[in-house]
């Protein structure tokens, strides 16, 4: 993997993240750097993107998207805070690629799935809250026919996970203390 240099605010970049849980900042969630999001950044860089039309969800920072772009993907990152996606531009740029950006709320995805269909959708640390379970199970199949989660073992990952399997198929392999489901949603 080359190496990704990210900007981000100031009382993000200070907090720790080597203890074996991480932080639930104050700082705005989109602003962290987290442990997910470097994992399925390193997942990216070690495949082969070049060409394939790719959309990420609650992209953050937008490691893996950035990651993507640099692999020669045409990337679309969204997130439902705008204020992510100014960052996101400017440190695509920083890396010397063009990524587009987009707000999307999961709760309104009609005009995201109608920029379809991608060839693959990246989506790091997006299982925190129960309402996203539902949300993103109806929302992955109307946007590629692949998808790659990684978490960090949050509780709302285990019945998306559960719900995951009976429909799709899911690969999963341990990037140090997160999991990547790689999920074929046909
Ligand atoms: C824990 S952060 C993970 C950020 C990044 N993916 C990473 O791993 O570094 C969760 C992200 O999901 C976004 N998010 C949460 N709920 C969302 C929703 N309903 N629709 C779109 N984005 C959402 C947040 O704004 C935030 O950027």
């Amino acid at each position: 993997m080359g190496t990704l240099q990210l900007l981000q605010p100031e009382e993000s970049a200070e907090l720790p993240d080597d203890g074996p849980v991480e932080w639930a900042p104050v700082a705005p969630y989109w602003s962290v750097l987290w442990r997910s999001g470097v994992a399925l950044a390193r997942e990216v860089s070690d495949a082969r993107l070049a060409g394939l039309r790719v959309v990420e969800l609650g992209c953050g920072l937008a490691a893996p998207g950035i990651a993507a772009a640099l692999g020669g993907a045409r990337v679309l990152a969204t997130d439902m805070d705008d204020e992510a996606l100014e960052l996101v531009g400017r440190n695509a740029r920083l890396n010397g690629v063009e990524v587009e950006t987009a707000v999307v709320d999961w709760s309104e995805p009609d005009a995201l799935a109608a920029r379809g269909p991608f060839d693959l959708v990246l989506a790091a640390d997006v299982l925190y809250e129960r309402a996203a379970v539902a949300q993103l199970l109806a929302l992955l199949p109307r946007l590629a026919p692949e998808a790659w989660l990684a978490e960090p073992g949050r509780p709302p990952a285990e019945p998306f996970l559960e719900r995951a399997r009976m429909r799709w198929r899911v690969q999963t392999r341990r990037r140090g203390v997160v999991s990547v489901h790689r999920m074929q949603l046909g």
